[in-house]
């Protein structure tokens, strides 16, 4: 990671403050009338959708293995360098435009499928000598061998994470990005929560639907008692007895915030809901600084249709290893995830129908009192998609190869196949841990 940028990403302004211009006074009054135009309330969330994504989780990056994803159709590449820093580039070879899918990675560098060349981790192509013959290229060699270059992001590894600075435009000199909010805006650590303190269990999970749907659903309570109500292990959670809550939203430039208490004040609070953009929440109880168990769920945009959420849980219980995996606690908790998310997904499927169809109109849905957070959702989502357009960047139609579109997606609900290896495994380390006591007996006698 280059010092400079991240100097820069420290320093930058956040958006919509106003770069600092020249000294007339002229110009001091117009931008000053300027700033009073531009002035954001204090309650409106700065952040667009372009800006800080935690794009992938630190499991899924293995040495000497490109991971290939995409954000908003466009299909990029995190991996290792030799030293194990964590990149993000544009799956494109700046040689003939190829795509790296079917390359390798050797000793941390890139290697193209095509014609060989090989980049290091700056993106520069180590092996020019091997994709080009220089009596013919000549004079323009010198030329050639600056322009062949890796388009590439601002990535950070942190907290198991690797965040990339979603910009839409991909660079060759990645100290030229121009960095508009703080990482530090996303990250739980700086709203007072110490997440080395806790441990997590983690779940990736694929939809084919639209993302925005999923952080709908993950900003609306009342669909938990409805859709998960037999699933989450709570007495309080169904269907049945739906309890009413009062509600408090707080807003700034950061975060849009949600505290439903109970109405019956001896049960006290229910949750807290955190929407964090362009793509994080985090739920939990009381206050962040102490909850004992925080869920922090990261959408990714993949493309249209197609969208990850990790999701991890984080506790302050149930923090010894042994005991964790006698219970075979991460399989079970895997489960109820999977589960959770199978029940959405018919639901989010057919929603980014309707709302691709234009059915979901102000004239047509009418939100309740209830849905005050979806409400400030969909205010700022709205006027972040007219302000930064994050779809029209990588724009793609019916004429569009579905080469991505028919690369099978990773995780349940659209791949059941970890889902059912998950069960099985539930399975076999129930009848194993049955058997102990029987092997012990029978050695006994
Ligand atoms: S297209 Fe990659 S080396 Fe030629
Ligand atoms: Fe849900």
């Amino acid at each position: 990671m280059s010092e400079k940028w991240v100097e820069q990403l420290n320093n930058s302004p956040q958006l919509g403050e106003q770069p600092s211009e020249g000294t007339s006074s002229d110009k001091n009054k117009a931008r000053k009338t300027q700033e009073l135009n531009s002035v954001q309330p204090e309650n409106q969330l700065s952040g667009g959708l372009l800006g800080w994504y935690a794009a992938a989780s630190s499991n899924s990056i293995k040495q000497g293995e490109p991971y290939f994803f995409s954000m908003y159709n466009e299909p990029l590449i995190i991996y290792r360098d030799k030293d194990s820093r964590t990149k993000c580039i544009k799956d494109l070879c700046p040689h003939r435009g190829a795509s790296f899918r079917g390359g390798e990675i050797v000793q941390g560098e890139l290697v193209c499928p095509y014609h060989g060349a090989r980049f290091s981790t700056k993106g520069e192509c180590t092996n020019l000598d091997r994709i080009t013959c220089q009596h013919i290229v000549d004079s323009n060699y010198k030329n050639y061998a600056k322009k062949i270059h890796l388009y590439q992001y601002p990535c950070v590894e942190k907290d198991g994470y690797i965040y990339i600075y979603y910009s839409g435009k991909a660079q060759t000199n990645i100290e030229e990005f121009e960095i508009k909010t703080n990482l530090s805006d996303l990250e739980a650590e700086s709203y007072g929560c110490q997440i080395t303190e806790y441990k997590y269990e983690e779940v990736i999970v694929d939809f084919k639907c639209d993302w925005a749907r999923i952080i709908e659903n993950h900003l609306d309570i009342l669909h938990i008692f409805w859709v998960h109500g037999d699933t989450i292990p709570d007495k309080d959670v169904s269907r049945n007895v739906i309890t009413s809550f009062n509600q408090k939203i707080t807003r700034d430039k950061r975060q849009i915030e949600s505290k439903y208490n109970h109405k019956d004040k001896s049960k006290g609070e229910f949750i807290t809901i955190k929407f964090i953009p362009p793509g994080r929440i985090l739920i939990y109880k009381g206050e962040l600084e102490t909850a004992r168990y925080v869920q922090v769920l990261d959408h990714i945009p993949l493309a249209m249709n197609r969208a990850r959420v990790i999701v991890r849980h984080y506790r302050k219980f149930l923090t010894n290893n042994l005991l964790t995996k006698l219970i075979i606690f991460k399989n079970l908790q895997q489960r109820i995830f999977y589960k959770v998310f199978s029940e959405d997904y018919l639901i989010l499927r057919t929603q980014t129908f309707n709302h691709q169809m234009g059915y979901i109109e102000k004239d047509n849905v009418k939100l309740l009192g209830e849905d005050k957070m979806v409400q400030y959702y969909w205010d700022w989502l709205q006027s972040s998609i007219s302000k930064d357009k994050p779809w029209l960047l990588h724009p793609t139609n019916e004429n569009t190869n579905p080469v991505h579109l028919e690369t099978p997606m990773l995780y349940p609900p659209e791949n059941p196949k970890l889902a059912k290896q998950n069960n099985n495994q539930i399975v076999i380390q129930v009848i194993l841990r049955a058997l102990v006591p029987f092997g012990l007996i029978l050695l006994l006698i």
